[in-house]
């Protein structure tokens, strides 16, 4: 059961429930009460932050204190959760929400203070740090995610009903894009995947269109289906449309790379950590998630998703270093290596997308290990014209996704010169890697039309402990950066 939210009430000292939250921030090393918890203070006789210092709380990011209340309170007990030295915004706020959601798994109902300063942040990081994908666990575990929280806003917040309405679709929508990347690539395939998209789809009333294998060779899909010709599960192309209502302010393309199995194909991949390239449709998950999103909650931006969908796998039928395919639009490439597949499907789904003359175009792929090596595992890279990029890469560092501005250098071009066909799928040198990856995807995008290129081969995919509302799998990046991009473009065009 995924964890409820609520909208919370009244006095949280007079509080019926299992745990109530509070924040706690670090001033030169001592914990300050956060703005928010008054009620709670006074119920300790005013002295809960010196109660706290003796419990060992000093207020650091995501530090949690239990203090059990014996009566001050009516919850049994008190969370102390660090925001952290610096000022109490929204990003410390999602943080601390997210730990204290972990913290209080097992737990049946808890209140929030949090939402106190910042209710939409409060309610996202409760949501993701709750979140667990149990799917595939038998038995019941013992640590359920804490069942229910009730948010409180702060008392001049006219419009918390609306924004909690908006933060919990939001959060929704991040832990369906967790929830397709944490799917094992043996129930996760193109045709199943093609399939829970349209369901998710059809739901919210999102239009659907379906290409399997035989349209897309028909179709001149050279791209997908010279990655998707290797393995048994054979290669879909999604196409989600929300209309934007009656009257959409713009109309946005997104494409997601959707390889539900990277094993590199005949040039492939070492052993250690092969398994993680189950994660290697985070893009199309996100693209998937984004554009229900839209339609949920009515954004007036007319969005489509087009979602190439293959599994790359070496066999007697796959395609070969050295083969030449004819991409969707005419343009060829010369195959030089079979694990730079990404970009190859994406091709075609950028020349796909950009006929319906969209007036942007963003694409997001687990696309190369080089942007770990340049940005590291929390940092997307986002590239394409310049203005749309920096856009996007303020949108990402004020979500807390992550994600920062780079180049695409026009020296790299000659790099990817082929010997026979229009252009090569690699360069030769291995420097610039994520670059190079995006110098070809540019190579596909009309002249004219403003585009980007985010690259979350780290950021969508935690391998390591869990952190703020961050746990181990899939992170749901880039749908809030997405979603940011959106409902700015809403705003201003
Ligand atoms: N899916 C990988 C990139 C990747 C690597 C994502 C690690 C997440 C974690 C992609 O298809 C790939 O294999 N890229 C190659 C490109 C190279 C052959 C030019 C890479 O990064 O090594
Ligand atoms: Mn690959
Ligand atoms: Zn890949």
């Amino acid at each position: 059961m995924p964890t409820e939210l609520q909208l919370g009430s009244g006095d949280p000292a007079a509080a019926t429930v299992d745990a109530v939250v509070i924040g706690v921030s670090a001033l030169d090393g001592a914990p300050v009460l956060a703005p928010g918890a008054a009620e709670i203070d006074t119920a300790f006789d005013g002295d809960l932050a010196g109660l706290l210092a003796v419990a060992g709380a000093t207020g650091k990011a995501e530090e949690v204190v239990r203090i059990p209340t014996r009566g001050a309170i009516t919850a049994p007990l008190l969370l102390a959760v660090g925001l952290g030295s610096g000022e109490a915004d929204a990003a410390a706020v999602r943080n601390a929400s997210g730990a204290a959601a972990r913290a209080l798994s097992g737990t049946g109902h808890a209140l929030s203070t949090l939402g106190r300063i910042d209710l939409a942040a409060a309610a996202e990081g409760t949501l993701l740090g709750a979140y667990a994908f149990t799917a595939y666990r038998s038995g019941d575990g013992a640590s359920a995610p804490v069942g229910r929280v009730d948010v409180l806003p702060a008392d001049t917040d006219t419009g918390a009903a609306e924004a909690l309405r908006v933060a919990t679709a939001v959060a929704t929508a991040v832990t369906v894009a967790r929830d397709l990347v944490n799917t094992p690539p043996n129930d996760l395939y193109p045709e199943s995947f093609a399939q829970r998209a349209a369901d998710l789809a059809s739901a919210a009333g999102v239009e659907v269109e379906v290409l399997d294998d035989v349209a897309l060779a028909e179709g001149g899909y050279g791209g997908v289906t010279g990655v998707g010709q290797g393995s048994s599960r054979k290669p879909r192309l999604v196409r989600l449309s929300w209309s934007g209502g009656s009257a959409p302010r713009k109309r946005v393309a997104l494409v997601g790379k959707g390889i539900t199995f990277d094993t590199g194909g005949i040039s492939i991949k070492p052993a250690a950590n092969m398994d993680q390239m189950t994660s290697d449709m985070g893009g199309a998950a996100a693209v998937v998630a984004t554009t229900v999103l839209a339609a949920q909650l009515e954004l007036p931006v007319a969005v489509t998703a087009t979602v190439p969908m293959a599994e790359n796998m070496p066999s007697d039928t796959a395609y070969r270093p050295g083969d030449v395919l004819r991409m969707y639009g005419g343009k060829t490439v010369e195959v030089l290596n079979t694990d730079a597949e990404g970009r190859l499907i994406l091709a075609d789904a950028i020349v796909r997308a950009a006929q319906d003359e969209p007036d942007y175009l963003v694409e997001t792929s687990t696309l190369t290990g080089a942007q770990m090596v340049a940005l590291g595992t929390r940092t997307a890279g986002v590239m394409g014209t310049e203005e749309l990029r920096d856009r996007i890469a303020g949108h990402a560092q004020a979500t807390g996704e992550g994600g920062w501005a780079m180049p695409l250098p026009a020296h790299l071009r000659a790099d990817l010169d082929s010997r026979v066909a229009d252009i090569a799928n690699v360069t030769a040198a291995r420097w610039g890697g994520m670059l190079a990856a995006g110098v070809f995807l540019a190579e596909f995008v009309p002249e004219g039309l403003p585009w980007a290129h985010i690259d979350i081969a780290g950021p969508s995919f935690h391998t390591g402990g869990p952190y703020g509302y961050t746990a181990k799998g899939g992170t749901g990046v880039p749908v809030r950066t997405l979603w940011a991009l959106l409902t700015d473009i809403a705003e201003n065009g």
